[in-house]
């Protein structure tokens, strides 16, 4: 006779294989009263005996009343997401940059682009071990029980040949049909609306009881596996065996072998789209090789072998109000529109973008128009068009003075945007620079809001980043509605703020074009900020992912006698203006100036770039005369070592890299 351990065990089997034909593959095989039978049998045995209740039970899909916590857990392996593109011309540019770095045209997979929240979820021996949300892409949520409820979701890998220890990746999505269901349920019960299907099921993925979510009828498609014994070449193949695994991956892939085919793909989808039962966005277009992937390698952000391919937004019509000109933290002036309201996407709209004088002169825009919106990538809206001009209307003159300081505005040659030439005295631009500064990515000083940095700034106590530093509680509980304790806690926010490292110093100081990523690289790279300020356009320029117009910016900023001398007051104060010693490994490569090409068998390329830099070492794009060390390969590009031999430039091989590093 069969002992009860092994009915739950067989049970569990069963009842998720009808799970799988149900929700994956469409096709069941029993009753939804067969199924009942199968799982109050279940439920009746695991009540019975809790001893031998599976951890990954398909009881658990049912949810539970228990208020979830969602730990904040790091990523095995980031996750990143994808450059866009919005045209035929801009895909083109993609698939150009690819072909000349691989110096191939190489296969592609297109895949659709899903509209929900993405989610990677880890199996080890076959069994779900844990579901975490995107989060910053380093660290997301553990939403494992929420996610467990989503029938489609295999709790244990089919088949046997899986990797021992694997992440799948795929997005949650909730079908129009559910969301209209919801709505129409959240209406009667006077309850908020989602907005469209998407923000529905991010709302569903972080609901508190898990029981509610079982409600939702969330469903999950699967783009994405990834593994150190991942048995395949090719995205095509990772994808069909993630089928086999029994994931539910999309009908709607396809090889395409030309740019052709490409565009025939992303154009029969921008009219079907509407036939499918869930919302797309755009088209997902990937090299299917996983060598050349690994040739093309990553940016900061994002894959460089990757690209989505966004639809055009949906667009509504409505009337120009009036415009504001908005003075941002660079002195950049932003023409704001005021609508009248719309509908639009799912929700209403009141004002949109409109860029620069240049886009107004486009679009021939005057107050009272009858203008089209959409909504981009961006959350504020943009107008695209105008339908109808209001009789006896003027034609819109840009603005000629700021509209905060006075000052007549200026248009550098190059530059489709006005500035505000004050940057010392305009008022936005100083409140716009602090509250950089004390911006969570930045120096972190949670305890000023911008309410706090417009009192320090109305009070003249703060006019430069710097001025922080010298603030005292007595000059603080003077300002209105401030209370002893929350003056404190500002004194104590800025005193810890001096141990944020250099690269987020760096990064607060507000150079124009230098975000969070870049920051990081040239701290890396310089050291400290004599280097850096030193540097000539050309070194700058020698840094990966380092143009003519950052170089050109970063240049400009230490040319400011202003910058420098806030620098140096920072600097007094304690700020951290140079790297930890400890956060490079060695000095070895100091000095030395490396390019990589083609693929590495003991480890990617980004280890590699990074193993270099963490030695002292600086990484360059192409060979140049400046260049040390050629790494050369598997696969590399004919033309990287054609240069090098033309230049005299040493190429060396992994196996000789490996012996400088442990020399
Ligand atoms: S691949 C490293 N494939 O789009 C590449 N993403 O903007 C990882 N998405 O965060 C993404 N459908 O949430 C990929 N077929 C698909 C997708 C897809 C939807 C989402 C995903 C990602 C975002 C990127």
């Amino acid at each position: 006779m069969e002992t009860i351990k092994e009915r739950i065990k067989q049970l569990c089997d069963i009842i998720e294989q009808h799970n799988f034909l149900y929700y994956v593959k469409n096709q069941p095989e029993i009753s939804d009263f067969e199924f009942d039978l199968l799982m109050n049998e279940l439920i009746k045995l695991e009540g019975q005996y809790p001893e031998y209740k599976l951890p990954n039970s398909p009881t658990s899909r049912v949810g539970s009343d228990i208020n979830n916590e969602f730990a904040s857990v790091p990523h095995d392996y980031p996750m990143l997401s994808l450059g866009n593109t919005y045209s035929e011309g801009e895909l083109r540019d993609f698939h150009n940059r690819v072909k000349k770095e691989l110096e191939l045209e190489p296969e592609y997979v297109c895949e659709l682009k899903f509209d929900g929240i993405s989610i990677s979820i880890k199996y080890i021996n076959g069994d779900f071990v844990r579901a975490v949300t995107r989060g910053d892409g380093t660290r997301g949520d553990d939403v494992s029980n929420n996610v467990k409820t989503i029938r489609s979701i295999p709790l244990k890998i089919k088949d046997e040949d899986f990797p021992k220890d694997i992440e799948v990746r795929g997005e949650i999505y909730m079908s129009r049909d559910i969301f209209n269901m919801l709505n129409e349920q959240r209406r009667q019960a006077r309850e908020q609306e989602f907005a469209n299907p998407r923000n529905a099921a991010a709302g569903s993925v972080k609901l508190l009881n898990s029981r509610e979510v079982a409600k939702r009828k969330l469903d999950c498609f699967f783009y994405y596996a990834i593994g150190d014994e991942l048995p395949a070449k090719t995205q095509w193949e990772s994808l069909i065996l993630l089928r086999k695994w029994g994931f539910k991956v999309s009908e709607n892939i396809k090889l395409c072998k030309n740019f052709s085919e490409l565009i025939e793909y992303i154009n029969f989808w921008d009219k079907e789209r509407k036939n499918l039962p869930y919302d797309i966005d755009g088209i997902v277009i990937k090299v299917n090789s996983f060598k050349q992937q690994e040739i093309l390698g990553f940016t900061a952000k994002t894959p460089k072998w990757a690209i989505a391919y966004k639809f055009k937004a949906e667009q509504a019509l409505t009337k120009l109000l009036s415009i504001d000109y908005q003075v941002g933290r660079t002195g950049a002036v932003t023409p704001v529109a005021n609508l009248e309201p719309v509908w639009l996407g799912g929700t209403i709209v009141k004002r949109a973008s409109l860029h620069n004088a240049d886009q107004i002169a486009l679009l021939g825009i005057r107050i009272g128009d009858m203008v089209y919106i959409e909504k981009g990538g961006e959350i504020i809206p943009k107008i695209v068009g105008v339908e109808a001009h209001e009789p006896n209307s003027e034609p819109t003159k840009f603005i000629e003075f700021c509209p905060e300081c006075g000052t007549k505005l200026i248009r550098p040659e190059g530059e489709a945007r006005h500035f505000c030439p004050n940057t010392e005295s305009c008022p936005p631009q100083i409140k716009g620079r602090i509250e950089h500064f004390i911006s969570r990515k930045a120096m972190n000083i949670e305890s000023i809001g911008e309410e706090t940095v417009n009192l320090l700034y109305e009070a003249g106590l703060v006019k430069t980043p710097a001025d922080l530093y010298k603030l005292n509680k007595e000059q603080l509980v003077k300002l209105e509605r401030m209370a002893d304790k929350s003056s404190e806690n500002i004194i104590n926010s800025i005193e810890n703020s001096k141990n944020v490292p250099f690269e987020r110093v760096l990064y607060a100081l507000g150079i124009r074009y230098v975000g969070e990523a870049t920051a990081k690289k040239i701290a890396n790279i310089f050291g400290n900020i004599e280097k850096l300020a030193s540097a000539s356009k050309e070194k700058l320029m020698e840094v990966d992912e380092i143009g003519e117009r950052i170089a050109e910016s970063i240049i400009e900023f230490f040319n400011n006698k202003n910058n420098l001398k806030i620098i140096t007051e920072l600097m007094n104060a304690g700020l951290k203006f140079s790297l930890e010693k400890a956060a490079n490994l060695s000095d070895k490569f100091n000095g030395l100036s490396f390019v990589i090409s083609g693929t590495f068998n003991n480890f990617s390329r980004d280890e590699l770039k990074l193993i270099i830099e963490k030695n002292g070492g600086k990484i360059m794009s192409s060979v140049s005369k400046n260049t040390d060390y050629l790494v050369a390969g598997e696969n590399m590009g004919p033309a990287k070592l054609e240069k090098a031999n033309k230049l005299g430039v040493k190429i060396i091989s992994e196996g000789e890299f490996l012996k400088m590093l442990n020399e």
